[in-house]
């Protein structure tokens, strides 16, 4: 379980409590839903919870126009619902498989047009970009038994939320889905990721 944390939380546990589902796996019952129902099922049954699929929303890339150096939104308005729910989260889940060592395309197309955060900060110098600070976890799956693919997507995924306001604070990989079903001590990595995260 080395990688299971990478930082404890303090979730402010409120009625309300906000979570963000991004799930870029193509397949409605694949072996990432699975990693991710694990997790889902330890959440509070109060929480709110709002749900993405990457794929259904095929968010347009980003095409450096040039228009959020100025603004501080994106020309493109396929993604003005989910950056509302993004600011607004208390956790984001991102549940991923490893597409050529890295996310789906669909899933990279958000995180580049996380640039109009980054030029909120960078270019108009809004510190934080997002004002609320937020936890996100990643539950990632990968056909093989090369793990390189889990580093990579943490590496972006951290690099991001620096400028985000946004702090990972777990992580399951659950590999060699091209060979075996998700391991019940993957679904179970994911089970404790989510009572952790909770303080159950
Ligand atoms: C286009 C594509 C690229 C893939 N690239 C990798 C890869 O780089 N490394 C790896 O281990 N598995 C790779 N896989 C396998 C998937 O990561 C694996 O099957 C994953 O568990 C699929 O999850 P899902 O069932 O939720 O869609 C790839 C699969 C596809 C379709």
């Amino acid at each position: 379980m080395d990688d299971l944390f990478v930082r404890t939380v303090n979730m402010n546990l409120k009625n309300d409590f906000k979570i963000l589902v991004v799930n870029s796996s193509p397949k409605k019952h694949g072996h990432t839903q699975k990693l991710l129902d694990a997790f889902l099922e330890e959440c509070p049954k109060t929480a709110q919870i709002k749900y993405v699929l990457a794929f259904e929303l095929n968010a347009k890339p980003c095409n450096d126009c040039g228009y959020c150096h100025k603004n501080n939104s994106c020309k493109f308005r396929d993604l003005d619902e989910f950056y509302k729910d993004f600011e607004v989260a208390d956790l984001i889940v991102f549940a991923t498989p490893v597409y050529n060592f890295s996310f789906p395309a669909p899933l990279k197309s958000i995180f580049d047009r996380f640039q109009r955060y980054y030029n909120a900060r960078f270019t108009r110098n809004k510190k934080p970009p997002i004002s609320k600070k937020r936890n996100a976890v990643i539950l990632s799956t990968c056909g093989s038994c090369d793990e390189y693919g889990f580093e990579v997507i943490k590496h972006q995924a951290k690099s991001a939320f620096t400028v985000l306001n946004v702090e990972l604070c777990g992580f399951v990989g659950a590999k060699n889905t091209d060979f075996e079903e998700i391991s019940n001590d993957d679904i179970l990595k994911s089970k404790t990721l989510a009572s952790l995260v909770f303080n159950k």
